[in-house]
Formats: structure tokens, sequence, C-alpha cells
């Protein structure tokens, strides 16, 4: 039965596959249990494709990606390739994707489960009920900016260069996804840069009042910048809501958020296009955890970021909160019920709680899925 929901399936490298797998548990779930099915290709990126291909990302999949409604992604990346020359790297695959699905806008969610708040590295008083947004521009900035690259200067010396750059349609389309999610939250967005040291930082801010004044007065805005940011969401990340901000600021951003959730391990994260004629938008969904070389294969890796980054693929791709609501109770639940991978177990009290692997983890979801169905 065909239907109509094209999934593209990436693994990748490192803890990638082994989170997938239990992802692959809860499409089987939803498929008999909800009627929710997709039709899944499956195939390679970064290492595993340099592997199979000799690059990071086949022309093929190239394609498949861009006529699938969604591409579900793992991590890539491992020491394996550490070597391999810069435009060949794993990381190269997956920056080609969003590039060319033109996947600018990145929302990163940090929310904090009541029962991780003794994971989280700050006081409880401090993360407690925390639920912040960061949107991250993903498709241009210094990640993307020529020229770049290295050469031996004038005197002899060896030089690398990156270029930041910013047009102001690039900072507009990224703001309005901000004000527009932040409508359907607290109605605050937190616009940051530096404008007091970058030409793109002037712009960047610039440009968000303007469309601000345009179109979405009734939305807070306010802006900070980037480095009072950090500073901030570890002294009291309880005053964001929405965050917006360029393509590295943003990873940077992104993962001190994470932490403040207790574990790189929760966080899931979907890149978006703009939306075509009939409003669909092309799409990926990916955890923000890299692949772990480190404990990748031994069953350790916590599979909630992947699960939760698919609950997000069904909610902004295919419309289907109530399914997207229910994975995330479950997370939520199998948590409160004291369910561990060993990310999960820093620092605070260890009562009541149960030591699991990535497979355990898996099939504790899918057993309270079916509790709660
Ligand atoms: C992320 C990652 C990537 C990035 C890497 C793997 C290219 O750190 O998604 O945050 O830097 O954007
Ligand atoms: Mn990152």
């Amino acid at each position: 039965m065909a239907s109509n929901r094209n999934l593209l399936v990436l693994p990748g490298d490192g803890i990638g596959p082994e989170v997938m797998n239990e992802v692959r548990k809860i499409i089987a779930w939803m498929g008999s249990k909800r009627a929710v099915g997709f039709d899944i290709q499956e195939d390679v990126v970064g290492g595993a494709a340099l592997d199979r291909h000799g690059v990071p990302l086949a022309d093929a999949t190239m394609k498949t990606a861009l006529e699938a409604d969604a591409v579900l992604f793992g991590s890539v990346g491992g020491p394996k390739w550490d070597n391999v020359e810069f435009d060949k790297k794993p990381e190269r695959g997956l920056l080609r994707l969003r590039k060319e699905m033109d996947l600018f806008a990145n929302l990163r969610p940090a929310k904090v489960f009541d029962a991780l708040i003794d994971a989280s590295s700050l006081k409880p008083e401090i993360v407690k009920g925390l639920d912040i947004m960061i949107i991250r521009e993903l498709t241009s900035g210094v990640y993307f900016g020529e020229p770049r690259g290295r050469h031996t200067n004038a005197r002899g010396e060896v030089e690398a260069f990156d270029t930041q750059r910013y047009t102001a349609s690039e900072i507009r389309r990224v703001c309005a996804v901000a004000f527009e999610l932040a409508r359907k939250r607290k109605n605050k967005v937190m616009s940051s840069e530096k404008a007091n040291v970058m030409h793109t930082g002037v712009l960047w801010r610039e440009e968000a009042t303007r469309l601000h004044k345009e179109k979405y007065s009734d939305v807070k805005l306010e802006h900070m910048y980037a480095d009072a940011l950090a500073m901030q969401l570890l002294r009291s990340p309880g005053q964001f809501d929405v965050i917006v901000t360029d393509n590295l600021f943003g990873d940077i951003l992104s993962d001190e958020a994470s932490m403040l959730t207790g574990s790189l391990g929760m966080l899931p994260s979907a890149s978006l296009g703009a939306p075509d004629a009939t409003g669909r938008r092309k799409a990926l969904y990916e955890p923000i955890h890299g692949s772990a070389p480190d404990i990748a294969g031994k069953g350790l890796a916590n599979p909630l970021a992947e699960t939760l980054s698919y609950a997000m693929m069904l909610r902004y791709s295919f419309d289907l909160g109530n399914e997207a609501d229910l994975v995330e109770k479950a997370v939520e639940n199998v948590l409160a019920a004291g369910y561990r991978t060993a990310d999960l177990l820093g620092g605070g009290k260890h009562d009541g709680v149960k030591k699991v692997g990535t497979q355990e983890m898996g099939d504790a979801i899918v057993k309270e899925l079916d509790r709660l169905a």
C-alpha cells in the first residue's frame, strides 16, 4: 500500500545506526497500531558513503533526498576518516544535504523533562520547566561563505580563512520562522549576533528589527550579543522563549542549551526549507548529538534524541500532532519510570533508577506506547 509519505532514512556513522534501529521499532509500531505507514528508502551518508562510494554523499542519494517528503538522519563522522581531505570529510555530506535542500531554518528545542532535573549540571530551580526553542540559520554564514580556504601568503606563512556572510533576505526568512513560532509559544523572540564587532551582526539586527516592525509587532523582540547570551543561558535560562541566531552562534549555543536539559543525548532537531506552492517544506530531522565514536557499537547510546527527532517529523512534515504527542509522552513516562542510559546518570541522585542500554530503552518506549494507546 502506498502511503504518500516518502521517507529517506540515513543512519550514517558511529551511534547513528544503533539509535536508528530503535526508531525503526517505533515506526513499525506506528504502522501496525496506528496505520501510520511510510514508504521508506534507506541509504548511506558520511563515512559510510565515503567507504562505499568515495564521497560523503552520492549524487543519487542527494536526488532521493530532494524527492523525499522527509529525511530522518542519524549522525556522521569518526576517527576512521580524520585524515581524509577537507572536501570529503563525512560532515560535508550533511552540509551538502542542508545546502541543496535549502534547509535554512534549524529548530532546536531544549526542553527539560522533570524526571531529568538531577541530570542537569545546573541547580534544579534554575532549569525546572525550561522550554527554549533555538532557531539556527543553517545554510549560510561562515559555514558556506566564500572565499574560504588556505594558502601561503606573500610573507611565506600559511594562512587559512573563512568568510562570514549574510544577505538581508537570508536573515529575514529565518527571523520570520522565529516570529511565527513565537506566536504559538510565549510570543517572545531574542535575536542574537555580535553587532558590536561584526558587519553581519549589524545587518542581522537591522533586518530583524525591520521585519518585526513590518509584520510581527505583536511579538516581543529583543536583541542580545551572542557572548552575553551564552552567559545568560547559564545564569537564568528561564528568561528565553525563542532565540534566533546565525549558523555558527546557533551551533555553539544549541550545544550549550542542550546541557541544561541534562544530556546532548536528549535533543532532537528539525531543519526546514521554505514552503512550496502546496505548503510542503523540505525537511530533515536529526539529533543534535554527533556520532559519539567512543561509545559506538557498544549498545550504550541514548536513542531518545533520534526518537524525539522522529516525533518532530510526525508533527512538522506530516501534520500528525497526536502521534507526535504520543511519542513524546512515552519518552516522558519512561524517564519518569526511572529508565536511564549512561549519559543520563550524571551528577544527581540515583534512587529508583534503572540503568539501561540502547535496545532496552527502545523496547521500553514501545512498551509504553502500547500502554498509552
Ligand atoms: C550540528 C553538527 C554539525 C554542524 C556538524 C556535524 C557538521 O555539529 O549539527 O550541530 O556543525 O552543524
Ligand atoms: Mn553542532
